[in-house]
């Protein structure tokens, strides 16, 4: 297939909009993928994608189409030129634009799908200017178009309003009943143009995604941008300058298919006998050995906003947790890892992850792949602190910032967001009470039609990561729509808060807080601590203190606890069997110091805001 002959598209939306849908019937209508193959959404590969029904890798299919250019058709046209065309997936979640941005670097155009009932939303709007900023083709696509509540006159007013698409260039589809499909795939090859590149130069491609299979060793998908990779070709990486001989090169058919040859403008993947995804940077160039070539332009590298420990929950298993991460991480470059030890507890890692809901997923696949049992401090955010000799250290734990420093902190910076809400207008007061209740600042008022307004507000990161965007959808009963893009950092007044048991700081509870929000976050945290900490031999005290001040304090009583209470004497079995069940209790504990905190306390101090 000549360039002329090859689209690269995606397809871009706000999550739930039909996406995946829309990809499996386009996948089905050539033939990738049989019909009714038993599993819905081909491209949605994770186990904690099926669950959550959410994209958070991007995957790639390659299809071939009949298209005549001409109303006949394709069936009645044996001639008709065939066409290649790279379907590559996105996800729809805002912590996952990174992904979205990668995807969109290999291709030409994009579908935008528009929900016809819910018209468009928050992540509509950031995902249209992903794409608008990298010069694709947009072809619209109002989708759902079977629900009785559509209203595809709406949608197509408010994508005139918002991004000045012309009416008559929506396509009216049912990912579900099939109606207007057929004429998605010959927008795609007429609207979309086919890749530049030089056929005839050496060949250079773009790395867009690296995973590790046990049998194959590390697959890495590529888009060719200039010249041809043919199998037994030795290649270099302009990262790291070595040299590989591809061993392997095809297509994804949507499994991985050899061709034995990937043309310009062809996205496919390349087995190169790496011998891990470290080796395969993402956004690197791949090029011709013994070459010179200009590297392309990589991709915004992923930027970390989150940062958590996590912790074997049972002290032994530090190995089977790391062995855990490391193979994880083979398959999400996107999080940082480094090794952290916490008096409290032991042996760990700190985590930076894209946001929280990157973080929730590596928890859930940690723990459903890998087995491992892990126990999470409270997510923080990067700041920033300057010393009063100038000096500057960005705390991506709070722990590592010490409580009174020998330098005095002359000043503090905290990264910020800028936010898109989309909300029916009766939610309009609420919802600006709740950003100004996380110290946002409105920047942005207005009605997107008679029905919906939009805000855009700035918002210090730390305050959307942990539960913004539950209570925004509880204030709202569901309606609002919400993404955000990074914005700078702003000075800030922020203190580190310790709490102590019997006095002596858990160095894995520590956080940083608003200094006005102190006192609230200090009593949450001491009062969430008591109802799980089962109290014990001795009297417990918990208190939150910013400094050497204290600033919420309980205390837990003493008691004795004797599970064989119940038991008059005979019963050796049953005594056995309590005896075995208060040490599985006690496995699922973490003694600090001398108290013993159940897994569930740390996981209950992630959701104080
Ligand atoms: P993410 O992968 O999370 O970004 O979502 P998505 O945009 O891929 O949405 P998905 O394809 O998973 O569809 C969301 C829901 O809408 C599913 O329950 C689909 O069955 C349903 N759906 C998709 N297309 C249509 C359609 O044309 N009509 C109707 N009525 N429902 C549809």
């Amino acid at each position: 297939y000549p360039p002329e002959r090859v689209r690269n598209f995606s397809i871009i939306a706000h999550v739930d909009h039909g996406k995946s849908t829309l990809a499996d019937r386009l996948l089905e209508l050539t033939g990738t993928i049989k019909k009714g193959h038993g599993q819905p959404q081909y491209l949605d590969k994770l186990q904690v994608e099926r669950e959550r029904g959410i994209t958070v890798k991007a995957q790639t299919a390659t299809m071939f189409y009949r298209h005549a250019n001409n109303q006949l058709p394709a069936s009645d046209q044996p001639d008709a030129p065939s066409y290649l065309l790279n379907l590559i997936d996105t996800p729809g979640h805002v912590d996952f634009s990174y992904e979205v941005s990668r995807s969109l670097a290999a291709c030409q155009g994009a579908l935008l799908v528009v929900d016809a009932a819910q018209g468009v939303q928050a992540q509509t709007i950031a995902n249209f200017y992903l794409a608008f900023e990298s010069n694709l083709s947009i072809i619209p696509v109002i989708n759902k178009i079977d629900q009785p509540t559509a209203d595809p006159d709406n949608v197509k007013a408010q994508l005139k309003r918002l991004f000045d698409i012309d009416p008559s260039e929506a396509l009216l589809t049912s990912a579900k009943t099939g109606q207007g499909l057929s004429q998605v795939l010959p927008a795609v090859i007429e609207r979309i143009p086919s890749p530049p590149g030089k056929c005839d130069s050496p060949v250079r491609m773009l790395l867009l995604d690296s995973y590790y299979d046990e049998y194959k060793g590390v697959i890495c998908h590529v888009a060719v941008v200039d010249g041809a990779l043919h199998k037994g070709d030795k290649i270099a990486s302009a990262a790291t300058g070595r040299t590989y001989e591809v061993l392997d090169v095809g297509i994804m058919h949507p499994e991985l298919t050899p061709t034995g040859v990937l043309y310009t403008g062809q996205v496919g993947y390349v087995i190169s006998g790496m011998r891990s995804t470290k080796e395969a940077r993402i956004g690197d160039t791949l090029h011709q050995a013994k070459s010179i070539v200009e590297p392309l332009p990589g991709f915004k590298p992923a930027r970390h906003m989150v940062f958590s420990g996590l912790y074997p929950a049972d002290g032994s298993d530090f190995d089977a947790l790391s062995h855990a991460i490391e193979k994880l991480t083979c398959n999400d470059a996107s999080v940082s890892v480094t090794k952290e030890t916490s008096t409290a507890l032991g042996m760990g890692f700190r985590c930076g992850f894209l946001g929280l809901l990157h973080m929730d997923v590596f928890h859930q696949r940690l723990e459903q792949e890998h087995g491992a049992q892990v126990i999470s401090t409270i997510p923080t955010v990067p700041y920033i602190f300057e010393y009063g000799d100038g000096s500057k250290v960005q705390v991506e734990n709070p722990a590592a910032l010490a409580s009174n420093p020998g330098k005095r902190i002359a000043a503090c910076w905290e990264p910020t967001v800028i936010a898109t809400i989309i909300i029916p207008s009766e939610y309009v007061g609420p919802v600006i009470m709740l950003c100004s209740e996380r110290r946002g600042e409105q920047q942005e008022y207005t009605f997107i039609d008679a029905q919906r307004a939009l805000l855009k507000y700035r918002l210090p990161l730390r305050e959307i990561i942990v539960d913004f965007y539950n209570e925004l959808k509880s204030i709202t009963s569901g309606y609002a729509t919400f993404d955000y893009e990074d914005s700078e950092y702003q000075q800030s007044d922020l203190v580190k808060m310790d709490i102590l048991l019997n006095g002596q700081p858990v160095d894995a509870m520590a956080t940083i807080v608003h200094n006005q929000k102190a006192q609230r976050v200090g009593r949450e945290l001491v009062d969430k601590l008591k109802k799980f900490i089962e109290r014990q031999m001795f009297e417990i005290t918990i208190q939150a203190a910013v400094g050497s001040k204290v600033i919420a304090r309980e205390t837990l009583s003493a008691m004795r606890k004797n599970v064989l209470a119940k038991c008059y004497g005979g019963d050796i079995t049953r005594k056995k069997k309590l005896l075995e069940k208060q040490k599985e209790g006690k496995k699922r504990m973490k003694r600090v110091g001398s108290v013993d905190i159940p897994q569930e306390a740390f996981h209950e101090l992630l959701k104080v805001s």
